[in-house]
């Protein structure tokens, strides 16, 4: 019998990562983040960095779960969307070990992932999501057998968007905290606001805040664009509830450990009689657990997988969910 315990490896982007989980408890989440030196991420060195720290990021997984790897019942790998080098490292290792151990592989989808590790952490049931990393933005609710997208970026993550500016402007990646952090002094000024029904679009006002580091203070254009990029999103996410009838709002994905997005969007919720769940910051970035957490969730409802292909277009409502 199935005895729940289960590894996961993850790389989307950036991050290799090992989540060890019994059933929905958590028994070690272990990561090493590539952090580029200089400009954005080289695929290059991307691989080498998964590659060099695979060995000693598994093992310090089964220590810290104080199991061995004989003991793992199943094995669940990031399968898209995501960069396909770094998304290959992980089916390879993951293959190898499903093959080693004679034990089921599970291609997990890294969005749902974000969503299942959230619902897990914060108890949210039948939330409307936003799921906002580099790489995504979302406004997902789960109806008719799948987690549907409502409104998404027409371009960028907002993640990327900050990473993106703040690399213009001298700062190190990731460019998310450190915005935040300046944001804190900073004051108002007009950036390009752009909400099309339920899209967002954040390539405008990039290019304006970028443009805008010639003549204003790196603070208060890291206040606006904040302000600018979190009003959108909580306008999208107030149109969901409405839409959906829904009265919980998860907010997940790597953006979600921002303390002014939290806070954007808890006013929203209690003035509509919403409650807003916030994934805990060591669970907001990517993360092995989060595979672990939505690959177990397809095992127990029986999916058998034949193809363990990556896919890097996988969207999040191309998955049936059979389990909700
Ligand atoms: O989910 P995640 O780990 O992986 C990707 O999809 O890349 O998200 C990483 C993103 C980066 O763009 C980073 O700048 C952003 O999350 N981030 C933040 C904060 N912490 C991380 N953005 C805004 N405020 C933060 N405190």
């Amino acid at each position: 019998m199935f005895g729940h315990r289960k590894y996961c490896t993850l790389n989307s982007r950036n991050t290799f990562g090992v989540g060890i989980i019994d059933d929905s408890k958590i028994l070690s989440n272990v990561k090493a983040v590539y952090v580029p030196l200089k400009g954005g991420i080289i695929p290059r060195e991307l691989v080498g960095h998964h590659c060099d720290k695979a060995k000693e990021i598994l093992e310090k997984a089964l220590k810290e779960a104080n199991i061995k790897l004989s003991d793992i019942e199943v094995i669940a790998f990031s399968a898209g969307p995501g960069m396909p080098p770094a998304l290959k490292v992980g089916a390879a290792i993951a293959r190898y070990l499903a093959l080693k151990l004679n034990v089921p592989i599970i291609p997990t989808s890294h969005c749902i992932g974000h969503i299942e590790i959230g619902k897990l952490m914060t108890g949210a049931k039948d939330p409307v999501t936003l799921y906002v990393s580099g790489g995504n933005t979302q406004t997902i609710a789960f109806t008719e057998g799948r987690y549907r997208v409502f409104g998404e970026t027409q371009d960028q993550g907002v993640g990327n968007i900050f990473d993106h500016f703040a690399r213009e402007a001298g700062l190190q990646h990731p460019g998310g905290p450190k915005i935040e952090a300046l944001a804190k002094t900073g004051k108002w000024i007009e950036m390009p606001y752009v909400v099309k029904g339920m899209d967002v679009s954040f390539s405008g006002i990039m290019t304006n805040a970028i443009k805008k580091l010639k003549t204003e203070k790196l603070e208060d254009l890291c206040y606006s664009l904040q302000e600018t990029c979190f009003a959108m999103l909580t306008e999208t996410v107030e149109r969901a509830l409405a839409h959906t009838d829904k009265t919980e709002v998860l907010l997940t994905g790597g953006v979600a450990a921002n303390s002014r997005l939290k806070e954007m969007l808890d006013i929203m919720c209690k003035e509509r009689g919403a409650k807003l769940f916030a994934v805990p910051r060591e669970f907001s970035g990517d993360n092995g657990c989060q595979i672990a957490v939505a690959g177990l969730m397809m095992h127990k409802a029986g999916v058998k997988f034949e193809d363990t292909k990556i896919n890097r277009f996988w969207r999040t409502d191309d998955v049936d969910i059979p389990y909700l």
